[in-house]
């Protein structure tokens, strides 16, 4: 078996390992496997721990959840399990015939082998019961049909029926059986493979790639929260382009994420292109990975240029423009968070804003940056200020070194000038000094559209920087324009 390089977020221990790590402290210490030993000899049935958590304990990845697969029932020795460990709550799902309980932090999850599909999520009843290789053959992938025995005369040893182990170490993404069945058992596993390649930087082997090419409008028939739980963990993973040009190459994309489809591809009129809107937001997105781990940040890296379409023109004077993209994008976010079964909530509205504000940082370092502008961009930026400054780094993605070094120099000077005028001025959570009621005895007014001339007026001439934000300039300033705008005092 050939040696391979591994980086670092996917270290794998070469086959000479595998045994050392089997026997790994955790593992022999594991008291729920000790117990589901001696529980499933008691039941005449085997026990073995499968999927996820062979494999990642290989790839040395951290995991919190281990699936227990047992050739008998599976809620029965849970119980019996439980019950011996005492004090653990018990979750059943009679119709999928699991029950997971939670132990000193990891899940476990007891399921009956079966013979047909595995699939936690599946709406599908509970099938035929199997033998262990009847339900490695019917899961997703050759590195998730890994066991290791919990039965005392095998204990420890891996059962690997499809080189399970070959593919970790190659690094290769490959359906246990003929790719067609795997996948129309659960048409969600083509996302799958396409999220695993992302996280663990595996290639998709070639016939199982084809066939989620030629499969591909059967992700229709998955639900939307199951295939947005794939692309949540696409955009979570330390190199999230690679999972969505694997999308586009199969044709996934086009199904389940239009908008973005349509930022792929160049237009070129009178000798002028524009550049390629696709790979332009998957490179913002890599970029944002290595400054925030926040879901929401990253999707809106993902979504900052989803109006680029849209408002696309070309002129003679201008070239390509793709006015007020910020704007339209911001608006177009509910629908697409709506389809896709993501929140319409605050988390929501943070995406609209960073989408709304993305271009005003770089527009402040293309001119002088002046107090007011900086003072403006605060006051609507508020505390979401500094994942704004993350977004706007990210999105400079020039090939020319020079240029993007310039940025970056004068992005360090709008984040001095901001923390200046923060802390000079405080316009970052900004609450006028006046109030509407100050306003009313001073002039001895009555709630009127006056009210909202001063109360704005005083809100502007703080930005500009006209009079400082503090009540003795903003009463100043209030009398002032009283008197411009007519009003008397109130004696
Ligand atoms: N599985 C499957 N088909 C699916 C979902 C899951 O065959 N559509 C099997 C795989 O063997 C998988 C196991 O069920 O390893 C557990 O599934 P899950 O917990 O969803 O995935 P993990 O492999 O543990 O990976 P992760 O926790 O990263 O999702």
């Amino acid at each position: 078996m050939p040696n391979c390089n591994w980086d670092k977020n996917c270290r794998f221990v070469t086959l000479k390992l595998i045994e050392e790590h089997l026997k790994m402290k955790e593992y022999i210490d594991n008291i729920v496997f000790k117990i589901t030993s001696e529980i499933s000899a008691d039941h005449k049935c085997e026990a073995y721990a499968i999927g996820g958590f062979v494999r990642d304990i290989l790839l040395e990845r951290k995991t919190t959840d281990i699936d227990i697969v047992v050739t008998g029932n599976g809620i029965d020795i849970a119980k019996d399990v439980a019950k011996r460990l005492g004090k653990v709550k018990m979750s059943v799902f009679k119709n999928f015939g699991t029950a997971m309980f939670k132990f000193q932090n990891i899940e476990y999850e007891f399921v009956g082998a079966r013979k047909e599909s595995y699939s936690h999520n599946s709406r599908k009843p509970i099938v035929e019961k199997g033998t262990i290789k009847d339900d490695q053959n019917r899961r997703d992938f050759t590195i998730n049909t890994l066991a290791i025995s919990l039965n005392t005369n095998t204990w420890g040893e891996l059962t690997d029926p499809f080189d399970g182990v070959y593919d970790l170490e190659n690094r290769t993404i490959k359906t246990p059986l003929e790719p067609g069945i795997t996948f129309s058992d659960d048409p969600l596993r083509m996302m799958r493979a396409i999220r695993f390649a992302t996280q663990l930087q595996f290639r998709i082997e070639d016939k199982t790639f084809e066939a989620i090419t030629k499969n591909r409008e059967r992700i229709n028939i998955v639900s939307m929260e199951r295939i947005t739980d794939e692309i949540n963990k696409i955009i979570l993973s330390e190199k999230p382009s690679t999972g969505f040009k694997l999308l586009e190459k199969t044709g996934l994309l086009k199904i389940i994420f239009p908008e973005l489809q349509k930022l792929k591809g160049i237009d070129k009129k009178n000798g002028i292109s524009h550049k390629d809107n696709f790979y332009h937001t998957l490179e913002v997105l890599d970029q944002i990975t290595s400054s925030t781990d926040n879901l929401w940040l990253r999707w809106a890296a993902l979504l900052h240029d989803i109006a680029k379409p849209a408002t696309k023109k070309f002129d003679n004077v201008h070239g390509w423009t793709f006015h007020a993209h910020n704007h339209y994008g911001q608006k177009m976010i509910p629908s697409i968070f709506k389809r896709l079964r993501l929140p319409l909530n605050e988390k929501m509205k943070f995406i609209q804003k960073m989408v709304y504000l993305h271009m005003r940082p770089i527009a402040l370092i293309e001119d002088i940056v002046t107090d007011s502008a900086v003072r403006r961009l605060l006051f609507e930026a508020g505390d979401d200020i500094d994942d704004l400054m993350i977004l706007c780094e990210a999105d400079i993605t020039s090939k020319n070194p020079k240029k993007v070094e310039k940025h970056l120099r004068n992005f360090k000077i709008v984040r001095r000038k901001l923390k200046e005028i923060e802390e000079k001025d405080r316009v970052r959570n900004f609450q006028p000094p006046i109030s509407g009621d100050v306003i009313m005895k001073t002039f001895n007014l009555k709630p009127c559209y006056e009210v909202g001339v001063i109360k704005s007026a005083i809100k502007e001439a703080i930005l500009d920087g006209e009079i400082n934000n503090s009540y003795n300039e903003a009463y100043q300033f209030m009398i002032k324009k009283g008197k411009e705008i007519g009003l008397t005092l109130n004696n």
